[in-house]
C-alpha cells in the first residue's frame, strides 16, 4: 500500500489532475469491504429509449445503418443542435469524455436517446388498454418499461407499501440471456458476474424501500449465480431473515457436468414483521389424509401391528400382550399384560364378559407384535385414540389401528380436532382443523411445479398460434410461493418487476378466487425482442422502436395477451382456451377470472418540452396507482378546478378549496387529497379542513417535478 501512496505522490508531483484521479480510484479500492462479496459497480448503468424523439441537449448512440446486424457503436454522443431541412431533422452532435474533440451531423432517425441512471428522469405512465372483469376490485397493473425506472417511479407511489415481492431475474446463464447496458452478458465477458451483481444490486436497494417491515421479497436463481446472490441478499437485505428452498422444477433432469440436474432456488427474505401462514401442503411430504363424505380430511390412522422391519415376536418381547376387545360393541378394553417369550399364547382367552384377547398375528401367520407398549397402548384406550377395525378368521387376530405420536402432536397443536367421541366404543373423530395446518418445508418436491407442463405448455395453451416465451415458471409454483407470504393477506399488493410472461399476476388472480381476496399485483418487464428473433428482424431492415420490432417484444406479444386471455378464458385469437387449470383449484380456463388489469407504459418526458395538460396527464397513472389502483382515474387537469374519483381527489385551484373539502367529506372511501401548489402555508390550510381519515398530499405546479428521480447516481 505504502508503495502504491508513493507512486500516486509521484503522478501527482508530475500531473496533479491524473494524480488525483488515481488517488480517487485507490481510496475507492481500499474503503471496499475485506469480506462478503466484492464486484465492480459498474456505473453507469444507461438503458436505450428507442421511439423517444430526439431533443436537444440528449444523450444518444448512433444506430447502424438499417438492414445491417453489425453491433452498434457503445459511444455516447450529445445533441448540441438540431436543424431542420424540408422535413428531415439533422442532429449536431459531440463525442461525450472524448480525448480529442469529434463532432458529427446524424439524421435524427439513426439515433436512439440514452438515459443513463446517474441521469435525473421524469417518468410518466401512458395507459396502452385494459380488461374489466372485477367490478370494484383493485387493478393488476401491468408496466412495459425498464424496471430500474419503474422502481423509482413506484418509490413515489408504493413506498413501504407492498406486502409481497416475487422476481425471477435473469439467470446469467452465459446464453446471453440478458443485456447489460444495451448488450447481451455471454460467457466470454470477464465482467459477466460482477455486471449481473451491480444490476441486481442496484434493483434490490430500491425495491426494499418498497416493501412493508412485514412484507418479504422472493427472488428464484439457479445454479449460475445462487451462491453470490445468497451474499447480495444477506449484504443488502440487513434485518431480514433469508431462506434457501430447494425446487424441483425440472424432475427429468438436464444433464449438466457429471450429475443430472432437477431443481433451481428460491431464496425467501422475510422482513423483520413478516408473518407466515401455514399451508395445507408442506410441498415435500405426502400426509395420508382420507377425504370424507362431509368434505372433511381425517388423519389415516396407523395399523397397530408391527410391520417392516423388527417386527417378530422376539424383536419387542415387551410389545406381545393380548389387546381386550369386546366383539359385539367393538369396543378395545385395555391391554393385558404382556406375554413372556417362553408361553404360547392362548387364542380362546375369554374373561366372564365375553371379552376375548386379540393377539398380534403377522400376515404369513407368524406371531408379530404391536407397535406401542402396554402403557401407551392403554393411555390411548383412554382418550378413544385406538379404533377396532375386522376381524380376520386366517389370522384369529383383530385389525386394530390408533393415532401415531405425530397426531397426537398435532392435536396438541389444534392443527388436528377432536370432532366426538363414539358413544359405545368411546373412539374419537378426529379432523384436520382448517385447510392451512402445515409449515412449508424447504425442499418442494411437487410435480405441479415442473416448468415444462406448468409453464411453457400453460402459456402456450392461453397465447395459441406458437407464441412462445422463454422458460416460464410453473403457474402452481409461483402460487405456492405467494402463498407462503400472502395467504393471510387478501388485500396484499404483490410486485414482480421481472414479469416476463406474467406468470405472477396469473398466480395472485388464482389466489384471490381461491379465498375471495381482492390481492392486486403489479409487473413489470421491458419489451425486449427474444434474442434469436432478433437479427431476423434487423436483417429485414426493422430497429427497436418501430412499430413492427416492438409488437413482437415480450411485455406487448407475450406478458399483456398472457394476462388479457388468463382474465377473459380466450386466447388473443378469441377461441376459448383449452384445459383446465389443475392442483389446488381445478376449473376450466375458459372460466378466466373477476379481476381487472390495465396496461401501461414508462414514458421519460423533459419537463421544459410538455405542457401542462400533457404533463399532467402522464403523471395521473401514478397518482391513481398511490391511491390503491381502483375504481376510476383523474386523467386530465379537471376545468372546475377540482375533482373527485373513487379513492382520491385533485385540487387545482386553490381559491375552489370550499367546494373540494365539501366534495371530500361526502365521499366515502377517499384515502389521499392531492394539493397541487407550490406555496407551503396554502397546502396547509386546506390541509387541516380535510377529515383525519384522508392523507393531504402535496404537489408541485410543474407536475413533473414532483417525480424527478435519480438514483443510480
Ligand atoms: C426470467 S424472465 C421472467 C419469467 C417469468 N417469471 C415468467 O414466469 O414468465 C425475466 C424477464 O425480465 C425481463 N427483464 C430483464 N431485464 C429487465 C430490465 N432491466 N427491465 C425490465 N425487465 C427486464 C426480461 O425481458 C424477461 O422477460
Amino acid at each position: 500500500m505504502s508503495r502504491l501512496t508513493d507512486l500516486i505522490a509521484r503522478a501527482k508531483a508530475k500531473d496533479r489532475a491524473l494524480g488525483d484521479e488515481l488517488e480517487r480510484e485507490f481510496k475507492a479500492l481500499a474503503s471496499r469491504r475485506a469480506f462478503g462479496l466484492n464486484f465492480e459497480r459498474h456505473r453507469p448503468e444507461s438503458v436505450e429509449l428507442p421511439g423517444r424523439p430526439i431533443r436537444r441537449g440528449d444523450k444518444v448512440r448512433i444506430l447502424p445503418p438499417r438492414g445491417s446486424t453489425a453491433k452498434g457503436d457503445p459511444r455516447l454522443w450529445k445533441v448540441l443542435r438540431i436543424d431542420e431541412d424540408d422535413g428531415k431533422r439533422t442532429a449536431h452532435v459531440s463525442l461525450i469524455d472524448a480525448a480529442e474533440p469529434e463532432t458529427a451531423d446524424v439524421a435524427t432517425d439513426n439515433l436512439v436517446v440514452v438515459a443513463e441512471f446517474r441521469d435525473y428522469i421524469y417518468p410518466g405512465l401512458v395507459s396502452t388498454g385494459k380488461v374489466e372483469r372485477g367490478g370494484d376490485k383493485p387493478y393488476h397493473t401491468v408496466i412495459n418499461g425498464e424496471n430500474f425506472h419503474v422502481l423509482e417511479a413506484l418509490t413515489y407511489t408504493h413506498r413501504g407499501k407492498v406486502d409481497a415481492i416475487y422476481i425471477d431475474p435473469p439467470y446469467n446463464s452465459g446464453a446471453s440471456d440478458w443485456k447489460y447496458n444495451n448488450n447481451y452478458v455471454g460467457d466470454d465477458d470477464l465482467y459477466r458476474h460482477s455486471k449481473w451483481l451491480a444490476f441486481m444490486e442496484r434493483r434490490l436497494l430500491v425495491a426494499k424501500n418498497l416493501l412493508k417491515p412485514s412484507g418479504a421479497l422472493i427472488v428464484t436463481i439457479d445454479e449460475h449465480e445462487v451462491r453470490r446472490l445468497g451474499l447480495l441478499l444477506e449484504q443488502t437485505l440487513q434485518g431480514f431473515t433469508i431462506q434457501q428452498v430447494t425446487i424441483v422444477n425440472n424432475p427429468k433432469g438436464v444433464t449438466q457436468g457429471y450429475l443430472s440436474r432437477v431443481e433451481e432456488y428460491a431464496f425467501f427474505c422475510f422482513g423483520p414483521e413478516c408473518t407466515i401462514y401455514s399451508a395445507d401442503d408442506d410441498l415435500l411430504t405426502f400426509r395420508e389424509t382420507k377425504e370424507t363424505e362431509d368434505g372433511l380430511s381425517r388423519p389415516r390412522w396407523k395399523g397397530l401391528l408391527r410391520s417392516g422391519d423388527e417386527a417378530q415376536r422376539k424383536d419387542r418381547e415387551q410389545m406381545f400382550y393380548p389387546v381386550w376387545i369386546n366383539p359385539k360393541s367393538k369396543k378395545i378394553i385395555r391391554a393385558g399384560e404382556y406375554l413372556p417369550l417362553d408361553k404360547e399364547p392362548d387364542f380362546e382367552l375369554r374373561d366372564e364378559e365375553g371379552n376375548t384377547a386379540v393377539w398380534p398375528v403377522r400376515k404369513d401367520l407368524s406371531l408379530g407384535r404391536w407397535g406401542v407398549g402396554v402403557d401407551t397402548f392403554n393411555n390411548l384406550v383412554k382418550n378413544g385414540y385406538v379404533a377396532l377395525g375386522r376381524y380376520d378368521k386366517k389370522r384369529r387376530s383383530w385389525g386394530i389401528t390408533y393415532l401415531t405420536e405425530q397426531h397426537r402432536a398435532e392435536i396438541e397443536e389444534g392443527i388436528l380436532s377432536v370432532l366426538s367421541c363414539d358413544p359405545i366404543t368411546g373412539v374419537a373423530d378426529v379432523a384436520y382443523a382448517g385447510a392451512a395446518t402445515r409449515k412449508v418445508r424447504t425442499v418442494w418436491h411437487r410435480t405441479s411445479h415442473d416448468a415444462g407442463a406448468y409453464g411453457t405448455d400453460l402459456v402456450g395453451a392461453l397465447l395459441g398460434n406458437g407464441r412462445a416465451f422463454p422458460f416460464p415458471k410453473s403457474l402452481y409454483a409461483v402460487e405456492d410461493a405467494l402463498r407462503v407470504v400472502v395467504r393471510g393477506k387478501p388485500n396484499a399488493v404483490v410486485l414482480d418487476f421481472f414479469s416476463g410472461s406474467g406468470t405472477t399476476a396469473h398466480a395472485v388472480m388464482r389466489l384471490n378466487r381461491q379465498d375471495g381476496g381482492r390481492r392486486q399485483s403489479i409487473c413489470v418487464t421491458n419489451n425486449e425482442v427474444r434474442a434469436t428473433e432478433q437479427a431476423t428482424l434487423k436483417k429485414s431492415g426493422l430497429r427497436p422502436g418501430d412499430a413492427e420490432w416492438e409488437q413482437l417484444g415480450i411485455c406487448d406479444y407475450i406478458t399483456k395477451p398472457r394476462i388479457r386471455a388468463a382474465i377473459t378464458g380466450k386466447t388473443p385469437e378469441g377461441e376459448d382456451i383449452d384445459g383446465d387449470y389443475k392442483f389446488t383449484d381445478e376449473f376450466p380456463m375458459t372460466e378466466g377470472f373477476e379481476e381487472n388489469a390495465e396496461f401501461f407504459t414508462l414514458t421519460y418526458e423533459t419537463p421544459v418540452a410538455v405542457h401542462h395538460n400533457l404533463a399532467f396527464q402522464r403523471i395521473a397513472p401514478l397518482l391513481w396507482m398511490r391511491a390503491g389502483a381502483e375504481g376510476s382515474r383523474i386523467d386530465a387537469l379537471p376545468d372546475q378546478g377540482w375533482a373527485v374519483a373513487e379513492t382520491y381527489g385533485l385540487l387545482v385551484d386553490l381559491d375552489r378549496s370550499a367546494e373540494f373539502c365539501d366534495a371530500v367529506d361526502a365521499c366515502d372511501g377517499l384515502r389521499i387529497a392531492f394539493i397541487v401548489t407550490d406555496d407551503d402555508r396554502r397546502f396547509q390550510s386546506v390541509a387541516r379542513r380535510l377529515p383525519d381519515s384522508v392523507e393531504p398530499i402535496r404537489l408541485y405546479e410543474s407536475y413533473l417535478s414532483n417525480f424527478r428521480f435519480s438514483m443510480g447516481r
